[in-house]
């Protein structure tokens, strides 16, 4: 089977046990929103991004799809999206990608991270009042939004009630520790785990952790969040104390250098270490490739470096980058409930101008999406 037809074929098995998407593509080809529009979405380009992409087409207009990150990248996606008609940019270089897209003068935008956006703010900024809104839907890209206003509305999916409820809590944790047990082989039980973030998605990680079996510690820099955590029953060291003790390290802090070198160059003890936020510099990776005095290539998705002679192995999953996605992992439907809002907010937007400035998504869409899911779950 060629890569596309595998990823055909993933998707056809995920909309068989989950078919919301396909319920919204049945109402988008009959109403067809995006009728000569153009739209682009910046997405980790996984096979639930192509069954996301393959509805939405069904609602006229024009899609162009960037890869969000080369690592999370299904080349059969890519093969795929491109056999459905849709152009889709890939390559080494995020700029690259993000101009070639921004060539097609979208006049919606979904995005994730900011990344399309700040582009179209920093290298084009002209051609931002071609665009009509936007969808933000991480973490990280709001805080960006908040930092760098756009001149459009952007309408935010991640302080939702269902993305911050399913996909964030439920979602990541749920998909991230068989990955951290596939490649490393190592079983939770007994093992020391410590998160380091400990909002909605660290919470996930550490709670489907203790759920493995695994000891947890949490660092958490906002006094508000730690106290949680300890009331969740989450001991909250310094990341100093927390490494000591620990067997694996995850940041889900969505911030560069959570775990930076300095703290990395002082553990005494093995330690393997796992990103399940955004992009790939929570871990300083770089950094402990650039001073590890060893290193070798464990298999598919697992480098380990010492930093001193003798010292502590410290072993890399997935290159720093958020190892669910990397790996596909986990059960498709917060993603795909999550994916479904997407969609509906592109059509509320379709038909909409709203004003400059953030806006949250409107909760009778989410009520909309949550009604559709239950129907689609029994
Ligand atoms: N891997 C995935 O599939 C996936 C899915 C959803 C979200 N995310 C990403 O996960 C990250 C976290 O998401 P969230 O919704 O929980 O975000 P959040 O911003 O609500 O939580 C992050 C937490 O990390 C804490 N933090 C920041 N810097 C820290 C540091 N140096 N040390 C310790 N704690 C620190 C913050 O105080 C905050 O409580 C974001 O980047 C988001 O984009 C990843």
């Amino acid at each position: 089977m060629d890569r596309a037809t595998a990823a055909a074929a993933e998707v056809a098995r995920i909309n068989t046990f989950f078919p919301l998407l396909p319920r919204l593509g049945l109402r988008w080809a009959a109403k067809r929103p995006w009728e000569d529009m153009t739209v682009a979405v910046n997405a980790h380009l996984t096979t639930l991004t192509a069954a996301l992409v393959r509805e939405l087409a069904l609602g006229g207009g024009t899609w162009v799809v960037c890869a969000a990150n080369e690592a999370t990248t299904d080349p059969g996606v890519v093969e795929l999206l491109r056999q459905q008609g849709i152009q889709v940019e890939t390559g080494r270089d995020g700029n690259d990608r993000y101009r070639a897209t921004l060539d097609a003068h979208p006049e919606l935008i979904a995005d994730v991270g900011y990344e399309l956006i700040s582009t179209l703010l920093e290298q084009r900024p002209k051609q931002a009042s071609e665009v009509r809104a936007a969808v933000e839907i991480t973490r990280t890209g709001i805080n960006r939004l908040r930092q760098h206003p756009a001149p459009f509305g952007v309408m935010n999916i991640n302080d939702g009630e269902l993305k911050y409820n399913v996909e964030n809590r439920h979602g990541v944790g749920e998909g991230l520790w068989p990955c951290v047990t596939n490649i490393t082989g190592m079983h939770l039980s007994g093992r020391r785990v410590l998160v380091i973030g400990y909002g909605p998605t660290g919470q996930g990680v550490a709670t489907y952790a203790r759920a493995f079996g695994a000891s947890v510690e949490v660092v958490e820099i906002d006094p508000i969040r730690q106290l949680v955590a300890q009331y969740d029953g989450f001991p909250t060291p310094d990341l100093a104390a927390g490494l000591e003790r620990a067997d694996i390290a995850v940041t889900v802090t969505g911030k560069k250098g959570a775990l930076p070198l300095s703290a990395l160059e002082a553990v005494d003890s093995d330690l393997v270490l796992v990103n399940a936020g955004h992009g790939r510099d929570e871990i300083d990776v770089t950094g402990l490739r650039g001073s590890a005095v060893e290193g070798d290539e464990l298999g598919p998705h697992c480098v380990r470096f010492r930093l001193r002679a003798k010292g502590p192995w410290l072993s890399v999953l997935g290159d720093g980058n958020p190892l669910n996605i990397v790996l596909n992992a986990g059960s498709p439907e917060p993603v795909l409930l999550h994916f479904a809002l997407l969609g509906r907010t592109l059509e509320h937007l379709a038909g909409e101008r709203p004003s400059p400035g953030e806006h949250r998504v409107p909760r009778s869409l989410e009520a909309e999406v949550a009604t559709a899911a239950i129907k689609v779950r029994r």
